[in-house]
C-alpha cells in the first residue's frame, strides 16, 4: 500500500522512519520531506501548503493512504481535500484542527465539556486586553489565539510584561493574524506533560506518556521554542493520573467535538499541567507533538501504518499497542541564535558515527542536502534520539550521540530528561 506522508520536521522523519518498518507498506512518499526522510522513502518536491498538488500527486500515484504531519495543513482543511477526492487521510478534518488552531475555540470546547485549565479571557481589542491584565496583580499568560509555531506564549511573572506581550501579538502584529484574538490566562503551577491518544471519532487509544522541554536555556529559562527534547515515559504521569487524565480530559473533549459537530479522528495532543490540584490542560495540538514523537515511535512496537488505517476507519478497538518498556530521550541540537535569528547553511559532520552506537537515530529537522554534505536548514537541526535500560541510561547514551555531532554554532539544552531522573532516584 502506498503512503503519503507531508510535512519536512524531525515528527515526520520519526513517522516515516516507523512506517518504513510496517509489514504492508508498498511506496512511501514524503512531501516535501528532508534528507532524514529521503532514507525512508521518496521526496517529492512539493510544500505541504500546496494541498491542490498534493491531492494531484495522491491521485496519480495509487496512494491509499495519506498522514498530514504538521498544524497548518491540518487547519488549512487538507484532510477534507484528501477525503472528497476519496483519499482515506489521517489527521482531523479542518473544523476538528481548530482544537489547535484557536485558543478561543478549545477554550470555549473545554468550558463546554467540563474539561479543566486555566481561567483565562478572550480578548479582540488590544485596549480591553490591557485593561483587564492592568487590573490583576498576579503572573499571567498571554497566547496568540492563532497558530504561531510554538512560539506565540508569554509566560509573565509581571502582568507589566503581559501587556507588552499583548501589545507585540495585537498591535505590533508579530504573530500576523494569529493575533487577531489572544488569550490570557491564569498560570498554573506544576509539571508538566504531554498526552498523545489516537482517536477514530469514538475510540481514544491512549500512546505513553511523555515531557517536552520548550525553553531555550537549561533549567526551563529564556523564551519558548517548538521544543528542545523530549523523552517517555514522563514519570509524573502515574497510572493513577494517566487514568485522570483520560477520564477527564480526552474522553470529555472527544464527546465535545462530536456534539460539536466536527468529530475528531488523529492523533489528539493535551498539553497538560500536573498540578496540585490535579491535571489542567495547557493546550490542544490536533497532531503528534515535535519532538515527542521521536522518543514515543522509538518505542512504539506495533505496526503504526495498521493504526493509522484503523483510525480513518473507525475501528481502534481493533487493534493493540506494543510498548518496549525501555525509556527514550531525544535532545535537540538548534542552529546558535534559535529561537531568534540563525544561519543556515553550516555542515553537519559525525551523525553517521552517531548512528553507529546501539538504540540511537538521528531524526533530521531543518537539515538539507549540499554537494556531498548534511547542512543546516532550520532552527531545530536535529533530534538525536537513545533509548536504554534506564532514564538515564537513554539520557547518557543521547548525549554521546549529541557529542559526536559537530556544527558551527549547535547548541542543544544539556538537561534534557532531568526532571524523570529526578523523580526516579
Ligand atoms: P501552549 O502553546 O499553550 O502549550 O503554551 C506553551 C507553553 O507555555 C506551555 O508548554 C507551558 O510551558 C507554558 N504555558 C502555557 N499556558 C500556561 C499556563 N496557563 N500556566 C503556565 N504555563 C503555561
Ligand atoms: N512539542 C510541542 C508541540 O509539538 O507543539
Amino acid at each position: 500500500m502506498n503512503v503519503l506522508l507531508i510535512g519536512n520536521g524531525g515528527r515526520e522523519h520519526a513517522i516515516a522512519w516507523k512506517l518504513a518498518q510496517s509489514k504492508n507498506l508498498g511506496k512511501l512518499y514524503i512531501a516535501p520531506g528532508n534528507p532524514g526522510t529521503a532514507q525512508c522513502g521518496k521526496n517529492i518536491p512539493i510544500e505541504a501548503s500546496d494541498i491542490d498538488k498534493l491531492v494531484d500527486f495522491a491521485k496519480g500515484n495509487n496512494i491509499a493512504l495519506v498522514v498530514v504531519g504538521p498544524e497548518d495543513p491540518l487547519a488549512a482543511g487538507a484532510v477534507d481535500a484528501f477525503e472528497a477526492a476519496g483519499i482515506k487521510a489521517f489527521g482531523p478534518s479542518g473544523g476538528a484542527a481548530q482544537l489547535e488552531a484557536d485558543k478561543a475555540f478549545a477554550k470555549q470546547l473545554m468550558r463546554s465539556s467540563a474539561v479543566s485549565s486555566a481561567e483565562g479571557q478572550v480578548f479582540e481589542r488590544f485596549a480591553d486586553a490591557k485593561a483587564y491584565i492592568a487590573s490583576r496583580d498576579a503572573p499571567v499568560v498571554i497566547k496568540a489565539a492563532g497558530l504561531a509555531k510554538g512560539k506565540g506564549v508569554f509566560v509573565c511573572d509581571d502582568p507589566s510584561d503581559g501587556i507588552v506581550a499583548a501589545e507585540k501579538i495585537m498591535c505590533d502584529r508579530i504573530f500576523g493574524s494569529a493575533g487577531n484574538k489572544i488569550v490570557v490566562e491564569d498560570k498554573l503551577l506544576g509539571e508538566e506533560a504531554s498526552i498523545l491518544a489516537f482517536v477514530d471519532g469514538r475510540n481514544i487509544y491512549v500512546m505513553e506518556s511523555s515531557q517536552d522541554h520548550k525553553a531555550i536555556g537549561d533549567g526551563d529559562v529564556g523564551p519558548n521554542t517548538g521544543g528542545m527534547g523530549a523523552y517517555s515515559p514522563a514519570p509524573v504521569v502515574t497510572g493513577v493520573m494517566m487514568d485522570k487524565i483520560a477520564r477527564e480530559i480526552l474522553v470529555p473533549v472527544v464527546d465535545g467535538m462530536n456534539r460539536n459537530g466536527t468529530p475528531y479522528k488523529g492523533v489528539l495532543y493535551a498539553g497538560v499541567m500536573v498540578t496540585a490540584g490535579g491535571p489542567r490542560v495547557l493546550e490542544f495540538n490536533v497532531r503528534f507533538g515535535d519532538p515527542e514523537t521521536q522518543p514515543i515511535l522509538m518505542r512504539l512496537k506495533s505496526d503504526l501504518l495498521e493504526i493509522m488505517l484503523a483510525v480513518c476507519d473507525g475501528r481502534l478497538d481493533e487493534v493493540t499497542l506494543q510498548w518496549d518498556p525501555r525509556p527514550a530521550v531525544c535532545v535537540v541540537m538548534a542552529a546558535g541564535g534559535y529561537p531568534g535569528e540563525y544561519e543556515k547553511g553550516k555542515i553537519i559532520t559525525g551523525i553517521a558515527q552517531a548512528e553507529k552506537l546501539e538504540d540511537v537515530v538521528v531524526f533530521h529537522a531543518g537539515t538539507a542536502a549540499k554537494d556531498a554534505n548534511i547542512v543546516t536548514n532550520g532552527g531545530r537541526v536535529l533530534g538525536v534520539t537513545a533509548m536504554g535500560q534506564t532514564i538515564a541510561d537513554a539520557k547518557a547514551k543521547a548525549y554521546e550521540a549529541v557529542d559526536k555531532i559537530k556544527f558551527d554554532g549547535a547548541y542543544c539544552r544539556r538537561d534534557i530528561a532531568d526532571k524523570a531522573i529526578k523523580r526516579t532516584i
